[in-house]
């Protein structure tokens, strides 16, 4: 595959090259305008390129095909396909089960393309897309949005014309977690907000939405059975605001959003500490029986759940219950940062406990990484958000067994300044610029893990400065689609230079699905 891949490359190149060569001046620029995007300039970088042949032309004529056997979800992708492209070229692009030629969508018995992997070949006829299940295809559709111009993205009718290189794309992910985590505590955004970020990911093959649902500030879904967690814990945020909480039916719908998109969502509670909004709302939960005041401020590390008292067992029970019973996907997410109200021995009887609990509903543990200091239970998924990459618990933990999902502070944190001028954001962890946050390997960042034991990536945003879609976007991009790179392309795709001219040509894309992006200066936008 990675030898296919730099032949491919080498090959491109020449042709690039040698069409540089064989015209001049103003043919040139009117030429490149026109001629389609060179195969696997895409975010992520695609695992195999072989371009060659003719391109394909999408016209009035074009169909979208779904041969029966590909079956509903196939039907809805195709769906989704049309969505995009006929607003900004204007065509019909009729979803079919029959004929030849077009844009065909199927799926076959190739179990080698996996989960998420699919195959996309394009030539004079027709452009063939071929996925072992749904998602591969829907990551295709990603895909063949980026060989298409910028413009296919607006939303009103643009000139054409639509054309994708000739050749074969094989594509399969790294790592199977690739997540981005929101911050919906420190202020609250709306489910249509979440949805819009969705869209976002889904972009660049992002499979998880980690919704951080707890924290001192907020409790942001409802529990019918603490039912003051979010009519009183929820109702305000850092600053002061009103807040908000996700209704059962809020939560399902993200959950569906997400699905659609094939996006898992990883609910997190965070405990024992960052919990003095549920601590507010019930004075039970308090070691002291007395509630304290709701919290706006951005300190942390002062809250903890009463570890001696058998009420924070039965709350956990509760929670736990009925979030999982909500949730489709495989983690409850318990966090475990910042404990620092908790003393040791407390915090590592509270996770045994808390750890039991999620087990009982038949969930995965994720935790932040502090979860290594204590005793992660068989299949538990940790994640690194330190800095340094010298964690021995954490090296220890992984020889063990425990997986990781890695979201280095110093790289993969969305919220760190971009640099001192950045208005939003923090800066404890560093100033990180694009080529920073793209400048590490998720199986090398942590010195000494036994290989296989990196499930994946998550670029995490919390939300202390954040409130509203424009800001989150501007945090996230253009770091996001880098971190989405890291853990869907493969090791040998990385290069910086090469990924710099690839992300400046997501300028114009971005720009024209209206997303907030900050024009860093070390990007050469086009
Ligand atoms: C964290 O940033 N406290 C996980």
């Amino acid at each position: 595959m990675r030898q296919h891949r730099t032949m491919a490359g080498l090959l491109g190149a020449l042709l690039l090259l040698a069409a540089g060569l064989s015209s001049t001046g103003a043919t040139t620029a009117a030429a490149a305008s026109r001629a389609p995007r060179p195969l696997g300039r895409i975010v992520p970088a695609p695992a195999s390129v072989a371009p060659g042949g003719s391109p394909y032309t999408i016209t009035s004529t074009t169909a979208i095909r779904v041969d029966a056997a590909t079956g509903a979800e196939g039907r809805r992708i195709a769906g989704y396909l049309a969505d995009v492209l006929r607003p900004s070229t204007g065509y019909a692009l009729p979803v079919r089960a029959d004929g030849s030629g077009g844009i065909r969508l199927r799926l076959s018995g190739d179990a080698r393309l996996g989960e998420e992997g699919y195959r996309l070949e394009s030539g004079r006829s027709a452009i063939t897309v071929t996925a072992h299940r749904p998602a591969g295809l829907f990551h295709a559709v990603q895909t063949l949005r980026q060989l298409l111009p910028a413009s296919v993205e607006r939303r009103t009718r643009q000139p054409g014309p639509w054309q994708v290189a000739g050749g074969t794309i094989t594509d399969t992910p790294r790592y199977a977690y690739r997540g981005a985590m929101l911050d919906v505590s420190r202020h609250f955004f709306t489910p249509a907000q979440v949805e819009r970020y969705i869209d976002q990911l889904a972009l660049y093959k992002v499979n998880r939405l980690h919704l951080h649902l707890s924290d001192d500030q907020g409790w942001r879904i409802a529990i019918d059975s603490w039912p003051r967690l979010a009519t009183y814990g929820g109702r305000t945020q850092v600053g002061g605001g009103k807040g908000g909480y996700y209704t059962k039916a809020d939560y399902r719908r993200i959950v569906r959003y997400a699905a659609s998109r094939y996006l898992e969502v990883v609910p997190e509670i965070d405990t024992p500490g960052h919990t003095n909004a549920a601590l507010a709302s019930y004075a039970s939960l308090n070691c002291d029986g007395v509630a304290p005041p709701l919290y706006t401020g951005t300190d942390v590390g002062f809250s903890s759940l009463c570890v001696p008292k058998e009420v924070t067992y039965a709350f956990l029970d509760d929670v736990v219950r009925e979030l999982s019973a909500l949730t489709p996907g495989r983690y409850i997410h318990i966090g475990g940062d910042e404990a620092h109200s908790t003393p040791h021995t407390d915090y590592v009887a509270f996770m045994d406990k808390a750890q039991a609990v999620v087990a009982k509903y038949g969930k995965t543990v994720m935790g932040w990484h502090q979860l290594t200091g204590a005793r992660p239970v068989a299949g538990a998924v940790a994640q690194y958000w330190g800095t340094a990459g010298d964690e021995a618990e954490v090296v220890a933990a992984a020889k063990a067994g425990t997986r990781l999902v890695m979201s280095p502070a110093n790289r993969a944190y969305l919220d760190m300044k971009y640099d001192a001028t950045t208005k939003l954001g923090l800066d404890w962890a560093g100033l990180v610029d694009v080529d920073r946050s793209y400048a590490w390997d998720p199986s090398t960042f942590i010195k000494g893990l036994p290989s296989g034991s990196v499930l994946g990536v998550e670029a995490p945003l919390w939300s202390e400065t954040l409130t509203t879609s424009a800001d989150v976007e501007y945090m996230a991009f253009p770091r996001l689609p880098g971190i989405a790179e890291i853990g869907w392309s493969p090791a040998s795709t990385h290069s910086w230079p090469d990924y710099r001219s690839r992300l400046a040509e997501q300028g114009p894309r971005l720009a024209a699905l209206g997303v907030n992006f900050y024009r860093s200066p070390v990007v050469p936008w086009e």
